[in-house]
């Protein structure tokens, strides 16, 4: 039988694919019904301090190859997440908790919360782009090599952090550089490209509420950035697992970031749309290609 199975700081994942942090990951029930789906991981919303409503609706639009949203953050706080784990465990899956504080001290408080949790795996998202007078973390090198700093100390589980794209290799250096110096567990890439602006010429307005209308863009728009991002850090952290995220919707999707270095593959836009039952992305002939691959993608 051919191995698609996946392993991530030490978490055996029976297949490559899992759900990315964001869509329809919020509350129990839906958490439930990625724990019943074949995704191979459960993956719940990033959570804050406290809970939140999210930003203003319409915060989510559907595009013809993706979609928009700005969300803001949408989830019931990290003590409810926290008390999840242990339901979601009787799945037999790992469970992965996503920690996206709006300060230091917060990412502190829930990542050291965790600790004492059934989840296996932490990502400490610093490339929400969503949050009004909150730019993505990940952008500040300074900033994140604290946070990292003051989140590695408190955390007892394998901690990874999920990033913004970046577009240029002196950015991918200095990233790569903090990600070792932190002796990061994972590190997925990526978020939604932050700050996009979709207009309707019909209505003459903009598509979502929030922030003019300006949002993180996802789906089959961003594939070739996440690819990108994905073979730049597993290029200079060769050690380090990379997950990738971003456009991916079908198996070939899939088998394309594992070439690109990818050790595991969140789908996201896809949840979103299809719900976690997609079928197209655990295609299983293209699955089957990952479990010949062994090496690397070729030069033309
Ligand atoms: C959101 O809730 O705004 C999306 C989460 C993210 O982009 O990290």
């Amino acid at each position: 039988m051919t191995d698609i199975s996946a392993k991530i700081a030490g978490v055996e994942l029976e297949n490559c694919v899992f759900n990315a942090a964001g869509p329809k990951d919020v509350t129990l029930e839906e958490l439930e019904a990625i724990a019943k789906s074949a995704s191979s991981a459960i993956t719940m919303k990033s959570c804050t301090l406290d809970p939140r409503t999210g930003n203003a609706e319409p915060r989510y639009y559907d595009l013809p190859e993706g979609s928009i949203n700005s969300m803001g953050l949408p989830n019931l706080g990290y003590r409810e997440y926290v008390n999840f784990t242990s339901v979601l465990k009787q799945h037999g899956k790992p469970v992965v908790a996503s920690v996206s504080g709006l300060k230091l001290e917060d990412n502190v408080e829930i990542v050291s919360a965790f600790n004492d949790s059934e989840a296996d795996l932490i990502e400490l998202n610093l490339s929400c782009p969503n949050i009004a007078g909150k730019p993505q973390v990940c952008y500040d090198f300074e900033q994140s090599d604290e946070v990292l700093k003051q989140v590695v100390r408190v955390c007892k589980k394998p901690i990874g952090v999920k990033l913004s794209p970046y577009f240029d290799f002196v950015h991918f250096e200095q990233m790569a550089e903090i990600l070792q110096k932190h002796r990061i567990a994972f590190a997925t890439c990526i978020n939604s490209i932050g700050n996009a602006l979709v207009i309707d010429p019909e209505k003459e307005s903009v598509v979502i509420k929030p922030k003019g209308g300006f949002g993180g863009l996802g789906g089959k728009y961003v594939k070739y950035t996440a690819l990108a991002n994905v073979n730049k850090f597993h290029e200079l952290l060769p050690e380090i697992p990379i997950i990738g995220c971003g456009g991916v919707y079908t198996g070939t999707d899939v088998f394309e970031f594992i070439l690109a270095g990818a050790s595991a593959v969140q789908a996201g836009s896809v949840f979103m749309q299809q719900g976690p039952d997609s079928e197209s992305v655990y295609a299983k002939e293209r699955l089957r290609k990952i479990g010949r691959f062994h090496g690397e993608i070729k030069d033309v």
